[in-house]
């Protein structure tokens, strides 16, 4: 089954997670449909904004965490890195719209986005250190920027989720509407701007972002051989197959 669903329609590409009975946690196929579709996004002509969206229940449960520790990603180069560089360097405006549950990358995905609808049912949390792991797709830069240090950290080091009210009040969603409206109000924003001129809307979208793009894929780097190296560790096993099992992981030898 295809679990991303791509549709392109008015100059609007729309990938949506399609895995609702697994909660839309994204798998290594899934990753490499994603980045293969953004990767071709930057020149097919007919795709002049993109938005990534899920169901009105669920946006996202972060990582398979079962496919992570069959094949946890290799390098630079396996499908969920190709995935953030795909969106932290999209030069076409990129939305997201969430709904219910946005774990892990589902949230730190939205850090790259320019505008963010949710649902009043948004639930984001980054749980990264819960899971023996360290934040990815340089949230460990852009989460303190756009929440403050003290908030930033009681994100990432409690992992504690923050709901949608919370995530307008710092400016990481644009706008909270019923779970029930959030994908097409978002649809409907993706479609007035398919309708200005592209090369205005890169050209804002650079001069805002890329001052920052290079320091961007730089801590991406960063994350990434930490991640990489954690998930092998024994904090990382214990933690996701305690999540397997069931049951609350064990921390005190690690
Ligand atoms: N990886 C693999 N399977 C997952 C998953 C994930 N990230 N998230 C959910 N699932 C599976 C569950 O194991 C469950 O499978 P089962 O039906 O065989 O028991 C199914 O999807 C439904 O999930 P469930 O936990 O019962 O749904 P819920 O509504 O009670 O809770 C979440 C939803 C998203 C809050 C919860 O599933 C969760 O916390 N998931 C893990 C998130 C996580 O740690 N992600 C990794 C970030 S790096």
């Amino acid at each position: 089954m295809n679990e991303i669903l791509s549709q392109s329609e008015a100059g609007v590409l729309t990938l949506t997670f399609h895995r609702v009975e697994r909660k839309n946690s994204i798998n290594v196929a899934m990753y490499d449909a994603l980045a293969t579709a953004i990767e071709r996004a930057v020149d097919d002509a007919a795709t002049r904004v993109l938005l990534i969206q899920g169901h009105e229940t669920v946006f996202s449960a972060g990582n398979d965490i079962e496919d992570f520790l069959r094949n946890p990603p290799a390098g630079k180069d396996s499908p969920v890195f190709r995935f953030l560089r795909g969106i932290a360097t999209f030069p076409k405006p990129l939305l997201a719209a969430v709904c219910g549950p946005a774990v892990g990358v589902g949230t730190t995905l939205l850090f790259h986005c320019d505008l963010v609808y949710a649902g009043d049912n948004a639930a984001f949390s980054v749980p990264f250190v819960n899971l023996g792991l360290c934040p990815e797709a340089a949230s460990s830069l852009l989460l303190p920027q756009t929440f403050g240090y003290h908030r930033a950290a009681e994100a990432l080091l409690l992992g504690e989720p923050f709901m949608a009210e919370a995530a307008l009040e710092v400016g990481l969603v644009n706008r909270v509407l019923p779970p029930t409206e959030c994908n097409a109000f978002a649809q409907q924003q993706a479609r007035k701007l398919a309708a200005k001129p592209l090369s205005s809307l890169i050209t804002t979208k650079q001069l805002m972002k890329g001052a920052q793009q290079e320091a961007v894929l730089r801590r991406m780097d960063e994350e990434g051989a930490h991640f990489r190296r954690m998930l092998g560790e024994p904090a990382a096993r214990e933690a996701m197959t305690a999540f397997m099992e069931k049951r609350k992981p064990d921390f005190s030898a690690c």
